[in-house]
């Protein structure tokens, strides 16, 4: 995992030297300024059940809350039963910066892979449930609708866990219980 981290954070330094947009963080990152409202842009997963219709990780998350305890709470909606239920769940904090652990539906390892702070923000999840491995990658924006160019940084993103196009599904508009 390490060694993954490692390799990743080298290609995504070399990949920020092009990426001129806004300064993105790719670690020490200042947590707080991540607190805020968010919205669902786009998911990929290397196991799209997951993340399609009905699926147990499609979480339309839309409030982020860094907690003066260092651990990490998002707000989002599931759709049960045909209603839009509210849910939150708090991230327990590891000793790296970004990174957070959670039981639900498995195991989990939550990461912030990158943001700027303002404009987006890219999370990668890991669960692991019954000795399987499932990964997500979410791409969030301060907007409904933002530029392009974090859409393709997305994906190259994803490339790099593994994930190429038929894995992305684009989310705007998808969430029914703010619409
Ligand atoms: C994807 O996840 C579903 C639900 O857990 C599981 O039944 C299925 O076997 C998985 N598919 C692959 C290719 O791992
Ligand atoms: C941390 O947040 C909790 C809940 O919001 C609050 O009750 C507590 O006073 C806060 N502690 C500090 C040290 O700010
Ligand atoms: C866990 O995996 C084992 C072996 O594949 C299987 O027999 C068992 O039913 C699974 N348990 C659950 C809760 O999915």
């Amino acid at each position: 995992m390490v060694l993954v981290v490692l390799v990743l954070g080298l290609a995504l330094d070399l990949a920020n030297a092009q990426f001129n947009l806004h300064i993105a963080v790719g670690k020490n990152y200042n947590m707080a300024r991540i607190s805020g409202v968010w919205h669902l842009v786009s998911m990929a997963s290397d196991n799209m059940t997951y993340i399609e219709e009905k699926g147990d990780l499609r979480l339309f998350i839309r409030n982020i809350q860094f907690l003066n305890n260092s651990n990490l709470q998002f707000d989002f909606h599931i759709m049960i039963h045909g209603e839009c239920v509210a849910v939150t769940v708090v991230c327990e904090k590891t000793k790296n910066s970004g990174e957070f652990s959670i039981a639900y539906e498995g195991e989990n390892k939550v990461l912030l892979v990158e943001t700027d702070y303002t404009m987006y923000a890219i999370f990668h999840m890991q669960n692991i449930k019954n000795g399987t491995r499932t990964q997500v990658l979410a791409l969030y924006g301060r907007f409904m609708q933002i530029d392009e160019t974090y859409q393709e940084r997305f994906e190259n993103i994803c490339k790099l866990y593994g994930l190429g196009s038929q894995n992305i599904i684009d989310m705007t508009n998808k969430d029914f219980c703010y619409l």
